[in-house]
């Protein structure tokens, strides 16, 4: 018999962004090539007759094998990281090739593809961590490194390593703004942190609540603010990621009120944890939760959902920031309880990023199964120059779908792909869980275990943002 298709799935509810609707998806050489009713045989074929079919997701923010202080060590390189994107229905992800002060940003490039080639198992591009604005940077690597497909940056207004001054942030907008790159930024106020930090451990209190503490919503709402102003005097679109509550929130209505081209980016941690899950005695079990900004209340989660409701948030990523709870490496650093300030920033969330939001978002009601697909897949797919190869169920796009199972799962750690040996979600019920993930055509995920391949994942070399400006 001869073959239309490499593959076909039949009966599919394929989501966009726009709609849903009922067809077979045929797919050859690992793009779909049709869409439609009846089509003819594949190869292989597969029956997704009453499931819904998503485009894989796209993991905007997520930090992989990224070089920390020692004895801080990442404990998931592009081989286990991807993997567990895999696993929860990711097929592409985007890590951070991060600047060290004093060295140049071509060879954290470098240095950063050295890591991932051969290792990765979905696809991934890199986004750029400027610390160190020098004239070089600002006039010849940037501009060099967008045109040959690095086409995002992150920008730190914290973290003693990375954070930028107002000044150097307004010269690396400048350049956003001249070469139509995408500037994320990480906002909080560093000198208001620092000074709390230093009151709370005059006063003995290192415990990892006090973490919380030391970044109020205060310090984010000042830092929000500011960069808003700042891509406002350079006239230039910003992301403002990992937004954690309501203040920051109504700075960046403030902004889009005022016509000012405004992203927003928010994650699982602002939705499922609050500021008790750092603790609420002086125990070290906290540090697992420890990352920034910190999580807020039950009453700043709502608002975080109506934000993801009401399209305030153009993108849901994981900041999937992996360290280990029982090694020296991680959450321990040297092995011992360490004061909060030493404690890693950030915790995992590759892996259960998409079935969190599919499960307590979808299946819940709070918001639709297409916007759920937008916040996930499209939009971060147009935001960092990627669609409509990524992010869509279109012909001509990447086969990268996920079938969803809808079905009680109970978050168990020992059950996920990353190398992290916790997961804050640990027990967790949920409603659904990808019964399929392909990248590009091949299944990676059968829905009991990894069946991708190192090194299958392909580098992509990102375009321009074509994300339009959100008024709302
Ligand atoms: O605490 C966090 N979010 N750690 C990861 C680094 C960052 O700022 O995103
Ligand atoms: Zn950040
Ligand atoms: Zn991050």
């Amino acid at each position: 018999m001869s073959t239309s298709f490499d593959l076909v799935i039949r009966n599919a509810l394929a989501v966009t962004a726009a709609d849903t609707q009922q067809a077979d998806i045929g797919i050859r050489q690992g793009r779909i090539v049709a869409l439609g009713e009846g089509l003819g045989a594949g190869a292989r074929e597969i029956d997704a007759a009453g499931r819904h079919v998503t485009p894989g997701g796209v993991d905007g923010h997520c930090h992989l094998d990224q070089p920390m202080p020692p004895p801080v060590k990442m404990a998931d390189d592009f081989i286990t990281g991807t993997r567990s994107a895999a696993c929860g229905g990711t097929t592409t992800v985007i890590p951070f090739a991060a600047q060290e002060k004093g060295s140049s940003l071509r060879a954290a490039v470098e240095d950063y593809h050295r890591r991932a080639d051969g290792k990765a198992s979905v696809d991934y591009a890199f986004h750029l961590i400027v610390s160190d604005p020098t004239p070089t940077v600002l006039n010849d690597e940037l501009p060099a490194l967008i045109d040959a497909g690095y086409t995002s940056f992150k920008l730190y207004m914290t973290y003693e390593d990375l954070k930028l001054d107002d000044g150097q942030v307004l010269d690396v907008l400048d350049v956003a703004r001249r070469h139509g790159a995408m500037a994320m930024i990480h906002a909080e106020n560093s000198d208001c942190i620092e000074w709390l930090t230093r009151r709370l451990e005059a006063a003995g209190r290192t415990a990892p609540r006090w973490h919380a503490h030391a970044r109020p919503m205060l310090v984010e709402r000042e830092a929000t603010h500011r960069a808003i102003a700042l891509s406002q005097l350079v006239d230039v679109p910003i992301l403002i990621v990992h937004v954690s509550g309501r203040e920051a929130v109504e700075q960046i209505r403030w902004g889009r009120a005022h016509g000012l081209s405004i992203f927003a980016e928010t994650c699982p941690q602002y939705l499922f944890l609050t500021a008790e899950d750092l603790g609420i005695d002086n125990s070290y079990m906290g540090a697992r939760c420890v990352c920034s900004p910190p999580p807020r209340d039950k009453a700043n989660q709502e608002v975080i959902w109506d934000g993801l409701r009401d399209d305030l948030f153009t993108v849901f990523s994981s900041d999937h920031a992996p360290f280990r709870w029982d090694t020296p490496d991680g959450k321990h650093p040297g092995g011992k309880e360490v004061p909060f300030r030493h404690i890693p920033n950030g915790i995992p969330g590759i892996e259960t990023r998409l079935p969190l939001l599919y499960s307590e978002g979808v299946l819940t009601g709070r918001i639709s199964i297409n916007r759920y697909v937008e916040l996930t897949s499209t939009n971060p797919a147009k935001a960092y120059g990627l669609h409509p190869r990524k992010g869509t169920i279109a012909v001509g796009a990447d086969a990268d779908l996920v079938i969803w199972d809808e079905k009680e799962v109970v978050i168990d750690n020992d059950r996920l792909h990353h190398n992290v040996d916790y997961t804050p979600y640990e027990g967790m019920k949920l409603g659904a869980w990808p019964a399929l993930t392909l990248l590009r055509g091949q299944v990676v995920w059968d829905g009991t275990r990894f069946t991708g391949a190192v090194g299958q994942g392909q580098f992509l070399a990102c375009g321009k943002p074509t994300l339009v400006p959100q008024r709302r």
